[in-house]
């Protein structure tokens, strides 16, 4: 398991905060130690990054290309020991993790499939003697700031692409979770990479932020996490004006209409809530369901959910894992509370498992009907697997509490018209929507959102294009 930070093409054990302890979520054993990096390993990785940034740049497409090949084949040779280690850091059943290793590994595929996306574009000008030329240039140093309930996927979905686009990069993942990030920086030396062109932190992240975002060098953030973190990185980012992606927190709504295949929408439910503890920016978060079928869907999901076993993610059969760490347990228990104080039924869970032995953080898979948009788990990302269920008089109503929110990253339409269901689709306000379809996500397509979930976009073609600026040239030719 690599520890050591890969700091100026350096792999280094010390950290000038000390060290942070890594711990698994689901038995709190300490499952290794990591430097506490700050303002000046930062600078450090900086500073060789900048000088780095045009050599990479230079590097012709095959070779790019090819780094980011081997690396895609990489990840899936060590899906095992990778998913392992997601499992131990973030508390994810085995077989999400190993989805994750894929998933991240489907990035780098991408990456390099797309990368002739950047070749120089011609262009007819209308205009004698002068043609126009759009080249693609790297956008210069970038930051990547990732979280903790995706651990490789979310790096590698900005790793790949700026890699790709010729940009050397500065990486801090999250505090709870930075085993993943090493693993992903060693296999990406391994594949050939240089190690000057891509730096990993682990350690104070205000310190190591405000160094690189108001250092003017670093030209581009790459952030995904909270909407309240990305706006004090926005307020840091004005100052040199970089460029940023940010995919931020989500409220996604589930919209099932009248006319909707009930077992179908079930367990698209059960997927996409329960898919990491309820830990995901994308799971829905209101369920908006039609009052004719309602009370079976919430039957249905009760029957459905009490059939998950929960228990750590290393676990043979294990469904639900650990939440993070007590706060986000906390969180959970506000919502559930709020939610019941304000009229909501509890129709199953509601609480935290015991577990012998255990740290209490085991959260049932909770069903609560009669919920309203008055509600905190309307409002806030609940990040839990509690299902919140009002019930809707028609698809209007449904759209206007779903697009009431100022968040919208996600949303979802389950119904049995595929016109009807597209047409209601149209109308959310949001980056990603599934119509009768429960995972939306995939390498290949733009991951983001709108409002406070954030801009840009990741994956695919478009997340390359965050990487790059346009240059125009006018060229007139010359009669020599
Ligand atoms: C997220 O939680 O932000 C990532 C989910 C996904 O990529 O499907």
């Amino acid at each position: 398991m690599q520890t050591r930070n890969l700091i100026a093409g350096q792999w280094t054990d010390t950290g000038s905060g000390g060290e942070i302890e890594v711990v698994d979520p689901a038995s709190d054993d300490v499952v290794a130690r990591v430097p506490m990096c700050g303002a000046s390993e930062a600078l450090i990785a900086l500073n060789c990054a900048f000088e780095f940034q045009p050599k990479w740049e230079a590097t012709p497409f095959t070779q790019r290309a090819g780094v980011l090949r081997a690396a895609a084949a990489m990840l899936i040779a060590r899906k095992d020991s990778l998913a392992r280690l997601i499992t131990q850091e973030c508390g994810k059943p085995l077989p999400e993790a190993a989805g994750e290793v894929q998933y991240s590994a489907d990035y780098f595929s991408s990456a390099a499939n797309e990368i002739h996306a950047l070749d120089d574009m011609h262009i007819a000008l209308d205009k004698p003697g002068v043609r126009g030329v759009v080249r693609h240039r790297a956008v210069g140093v970038c930051a990547a700031i990732t979280p903790w309930n995706f651990p490789l996927a979310m790096l590698a979905r900005k790793v790949a692409p700026a890699r790709a686009a010729g940009c050397a990069q500065l990486a801090k993942p999250a505090e709870e979770t930075p085993l993943c990030a090493l693993a992903l920086a060693e296999i990406l030396l391994e594949c050939g990479l240089p190690p000057q062109c891509l730096h990993v932190l682990t350690g104070d992240a205000k310190a190591i932020a405000t160094t690189w975002l108001m250092d003017g060098r670093v030209r581009k953030l790459s952030f995904t996490g909270s909407t309240e973190t990305g706006r004090l990185l926005l307020r840091q980012c004005s100052q040199e004006i970089v460029r940023c992606s940010m995919e931020l927190g989500g409220d996604a709504a589930f919209i099932v209409l009248a006319d909707a295949n009930i077992e179908l929408a079930v367990q698209s439910a059960l997927q996409a809530k329960f898919r990491n503890a309820g830990q995901t920016c994308i799971c829905p978060n209101r369920f908006l369901v039609h009052k004719d079928i309602a009370s079976e869907f919430a039957a249905r999901m009760a029957i459905a959910a009490a059939q998950l076993k929960i228990a750590p993610g290393l676990e043979e059969g294990s469904n639900i894992g650990p939440l993070i760490h007590d706060e986000a347990v906390k969180k959970v228990r506000a919502h559930v509370a709020d939610a019941l104080k304000r009229g909501g039924k509890l129709v199953c869970g509601g609480r935290t498992k015991d577990m012998r032995d255990r740290p209490d953080r085991f959260f049932e898979p909770t069903v609560i009907t009669n919920c309203n948009p008055n509600m905190l788990c309307f409002q806030d990302e609940i990040f839990g697997p509690v299902v919140a269920i009002m019930s809707v008089t028609s698809a209007d109503q449904a759209l206007e509490i779903a697009n009431a929110s100022p968040f919208g990253l996600a949303g979802y339409v389950f119904g049995g018209n595929h016109a009807t269901a597209l047409a209601v689709a149209q109308q959310l306000r949001c980056g990603v929507i599934g119509v009768n379809e429960a995972a939306p996500s995939n390498a290949r397509a733009p991951f983001g959102g709108v409002k406070w979930s954030g801009y840009g976009r990741e994956g695919g073609i478009w997340g390359l294009m965050e990487y790059v600026t346009t240059q125009y040239l006018a060229l007139r030719e010359l009669n020599t």
